[in-house]
């Protein structure tokens, strides 16, 4: 459990690093009419494996949390839960919003339009990675 677990966590984690510290930046030298289209589709790759990891995390963790019971659970596992479920309201949200948002902006070819919205998304990737961090943080450090 714990294995998928951390798997799924490392999946989702670095392919937001990668959007955020490595594709954004680099996209930066494109016009928007290359640059959208080009984070568009890099982005609808990306969130059908972190629907996937969604999925995994939450099954997996509560498998884990189910087996010694939550009144036993560590104070870092609860707070686990509790990030986690933010972290996947936050994906929810992105997803159903900036990025449906996104798509159609780049249909419509409306480029600045298109921009505030992957900004958006930017800004909630960055909010979830912080928050998968303080996640990780919680099961090591609080008892
Ligand atoms: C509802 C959501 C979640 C639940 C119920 C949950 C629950 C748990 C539990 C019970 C453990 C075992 C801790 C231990 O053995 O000490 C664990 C470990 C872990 N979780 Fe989660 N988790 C959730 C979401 C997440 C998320 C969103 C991430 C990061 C993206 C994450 C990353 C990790 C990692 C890296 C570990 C391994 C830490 C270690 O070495 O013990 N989890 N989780």
């Amino acid at each position: 459990m714990k294995f998928l677990h951390v798997i799924a966590a490392i999946a989702w984690l670095g392919g937001i690093s990668f959007m955020l510290f490595a594709l954004r930046p680099a996209s930066a030298q494109l016009a928007p009419p290359q640059r959208l289209p080009l984070i568009l589709q890099a982005m609808e790759r990306f969130f059908q494996l972190v629907w996937v990891t969604v999925i995994v995390l939450l099954l997996t963790g509560l498998a884990m949390l189910m087996g010694v019971g939550m009144k036993n659970a560590p104070a870092g596992w609860h707070a686990m839960l509790g990030i986690g479920l933010v972290m996947f309201a936050l994906f929810g949200h992105l997803y159903f919003g900036p990025f449906r948002r996104l798509k159609n902006a780049v249909k419509a070819s409306d480029w600045p339009e298109g921009g505030r919205r992957a900004g958006q998304i930017a800004t909630l990737a960055s909010i979830n990675l912080g928050l998968g961090v303080l996640a990780i943080a919680a099961v090591f450090f609080m008892a």
